[in-house]
């Protein structure tokens, strides 16, 4: 399997910070934010990776992570642009993916304990997508799923009256069926292709199969500074146990 790494954006909400460096090297405890994901892969297998870039300062990523050979991956980079969402994003890899299952992971999303349950035998499954959901208090600020006697019937993005508390964190596990409904996707109310519309359509659809887990472990999305704060306090005390 393939991965993907999403550093795409301007970072807005982590202003004054983001106009010195892109916003996943900024630090959660002691290394820069991408850093958790590109380990995640690592650590679940996956080696292929490719690094969307856009926005903000993408030099500095591609100055810090290199080819990947100090990571023991393969690293490459593909050029968004402006941020036209995160399904715009992986339609960015189209030609990097081609005919192989993969991971996607959001570089300011933070798993510590892992990903590579979700990812596992992911590729020899008949599934078109695999998804995590995770029980939040804040439900609105995220993709909302919508569940009718334990099955997803639809997801949400930032929906103003929340179908569940149940989210859908930052990786997802895709097919390249995915890049044909992404191609025909219109754009939201906040002018971006969204992969929670384009997972919704899937979800909908009696031609794909979209599995979801219930993630019990601790996640992070390090997209404001309380969140960094809380990730990192977390990751240094984790660290202290051990
Ligand atoms: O953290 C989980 C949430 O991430 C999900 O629950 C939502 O469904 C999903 O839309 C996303 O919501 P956010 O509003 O937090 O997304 P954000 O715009 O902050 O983008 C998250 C990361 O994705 C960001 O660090 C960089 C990457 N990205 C985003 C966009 C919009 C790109 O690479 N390109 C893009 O165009």
């Amino acid at each position: 399997m393939k991965g993907i790494l999403l550093a795409g954006g301007y970072g807005t909400r982590l202003r004054p910070l983001t106009y010195i460096t892109n916003k996943h090297l900024l630090p959660v405890y002691d290394k820069p934010m991408i850093e958790y994901g590109l380990e995640a892969l690592y650590l679940a297998g996956i080696k292929d990776i490719c690094v969307v870039l856009g926005g903000a300062k993408p030099e500095d990523v591609i100055k810090y992570l290199g080819n990947g050979y100090k990571y023991g991956v393969d690293l490459s980079y593909k050029w968004q642009g402006e941020p036209k969402g995160i399904a715009h994003a992986i339609l960015c890899t189209k030609d990097f993916v081609k005919e192989n299952a993969f991971v996607v992971h959001l570089a300011d999303n933070i798993f510590p304990d892992g990903i590579s349950d979700l990812v596992r035998n992911f590729d020899e499954s008949n599934c078109d997508a695999r998804i995590l959901l995770v029980k939040v208090k804040n439900p609105e600020g995220y993709g909302v799923a919508e569940i009718k006697n334990n099955k997803l019937v639809g997801l949400e993005e930032k929906p103003k009256k929340p179908k569940s508390n149940l989210i859908i964190a930052g990786v997802y596990c895709l097919k390249p069926s995915v890049f044909r409904i992404i191609e025909e996707l219109k754009p939201s109310w906040r002018g971006e292709l969204e992969i929670t519309d384009t997972l919704h359509k899937m979800v909908t659809s009696p031609k794909y199969k979209v599995e979801h887990h219930i993630y019990e472990g601790q996640w992070f999305d390090c997209g404001s500074f309380e969140n960094i704060l809380e990730a990192g306090l977390f990751i240094k005390e984790r660290m202290r146990g051990r």
